[in-house]
């Protein structure tokens, strides 16, 4: 599709706000914010519109995707009068996995004391442990930590006496041609002058919205719930140290549903899903009834259902789905969780239940993930909001550490995902 003329021209085209753009496979969510001069983020809003040609976080249909694309960009232009030049993109998909691996080298700074470059080749080692295969690509080596000579643990080691320098990196990577269909869609066939800054994991960005660096130092497990697609990341003493994603989300509770209470039409159980849905059976629930008209089901299936029926199912679900994922990640790790957070994310930390689930099911306390670090927009503060709200985040902490490097300020773009 074309990119329809409209007054968008005559608005002002500024590389200066950040935009985060967030391709989900229920909703396209963009957010915009602004640096001010004290350089603080200041939030200017959101456009959320319905998503098209996306399954389970990637590109199922190309033409449908860049229509659904150029139509969101579009419109968050005209809602904003502003022009975009630049936009962070989220990325996800089952095809995304990573690992945390150590790297060694010897100090090469003079006298002993560690420069930029050791930094860096002690990242290099660890990252190189990756081994990918050819049809694979990183996205993101995010520093997790130093030594030097085993000691205490560094945040920065630059300036530090030592011989051995040790780098802990978190390795996120994907299939090559994945990661680039989403920002190829948005390139060349949306037709917008919009350019792809970086693309992100969303689940990272959706931390990186709801995270404190104190909930990062005390350990968070940060859970996004989509709609095709569930995105994870754990922290642990200031970095991620674990990520992954599963390729179940919402439309798999309407899916449920619609085969369930035998509902004929995905719309009438995705609205159910949204007004009555929750994933714990209540006793408040028991005798509550939800009545449905005769063409709404199929056949001779019954018409009035209990409200706790429709939430076992949804439970079975969802009780699932955190199951595996507490699997996977204890699997790994399964001491020291004490004190740790589960926060979560996405439309589907909407359900009624949910934290409390979450808190059973990890045996931690668990909450709601809410977008903060920022002035102003109410409406951006929402679970499903998370991850285009993490993208502008992402953008502003770069927009700084640049500025810092302008003025000769130590480099801390490699810590932007960890602060
Ligand atoms: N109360 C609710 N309001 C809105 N959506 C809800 C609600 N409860 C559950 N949902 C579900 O949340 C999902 C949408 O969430 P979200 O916008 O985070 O997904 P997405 O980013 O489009 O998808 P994905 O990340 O999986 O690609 C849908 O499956 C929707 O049905
Ligand atoms: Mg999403």
């Amino acid at each position: 599709m074309s990119w329809i003329p409209s007054l968008v021209n005559l608005f002002r085209r500024d590389a200066d706000y950040l935009v985060g753009l967030d391709v989900g496979t229920s909703r396209i969510k963009v957010a915009v914010g602004q640096e001010r001069p004290d350089g603080a983020l200041s939030m200017i809003g959101r456009h959320m519109t319905e998503s098209e040609g996306i399954r389970k976080g990637e590109v199922q249909d190309q033409k449908r995707a860049c229509d659904a694309i150029a139509r969101a960009l579009r419109e968050a232009e005209e809602n904003f009068h502003i022009g975009m030049e630049l936009v962070e993109l989220a990325i996800t998909g089952a095809h995304i996995a990573a690992e945390t691996h150590t790297g060694h080298v010897g100090v090469r700074g003079e006298g002993g004391e560690v420069n930029d470059a050791d930094v860096q080749a002690a990242k290099d080692s660890a990252s190189s442990c990756a081994q990918l295969g050819s049809d694979r690509t990183m996205i993101h080596v995010v520093q997790c930590g130093f030594d030097l000579d085993g000691g205490l643990p560094l945040v920065n080691p630059v300036g530090h006496l030592g011989n051995s320098l040790k780098a802990e990196v978190h390795c996120i990577h994907g299939h090559q041609g994945r990661v680039r269909n989403l920002p190829n869609c948005l390139c060349s066939k949306v037709g917008a002058n919009v350019e792809v800054n970086e693309v992100v994991f969303s689940g990272l960005a959706s931390a990186l919205a709801v995270l404190e660096p104190e909930d990062k130092q005390m350990g968070a497990i940060v859970i996004d719930l989509g709609g095709g697609i569930t995105e994870y990341v754990v922290y642990r003493n200031g970095a991620p140290r674990l990520s992954g994603t599963l390729a179940v989300g919402g439309e798999h509770m309407v899916n449920d549903l619609m085969v369930g209470l035998g509902i004929r039409q995905r719309n009438k159980a995705r609205k159910l899903l949204h007004e009555a849905g929750g994933v714990m059976v209540e006793p408040e629930d028991r005798g509550r009834e939800v009545v449905f008209s005769r063409d709404e089901i199929l056949g001779a299936r019954q018409q009035v259902y209990f409200l706790d029926d429709i939430h076992r199912i949804l439970h079975e679900r969802m009780d699932e789905t955190l199951r595996i994922i507490r699997d996977r990640i204890f699997a790994r790790n399964a001491s020291g969780f004490d004190g740790v957070t589960v926060f979560l994310t996405g439309g589907c930390a909407r359900l009624k239940g949910m934290v409390t689930l979450a808190q059973s099911i990890f045996d931690l306390q668990a909450k709601t993930g809410i977008p903060t670090g920022f002035e102003g927009q109410e409406d951006l503060r929402s679970p499903e909001m998370a991850t285009a709200v993490g993208l502008v985040k992402y953008a502003h902490a770069q927009r700084l550490a640049a500025t810092k490097r302008k003025r000769g300020m130590p480099n801390l773009i490699g810590r932007i995902l960890e602060d």
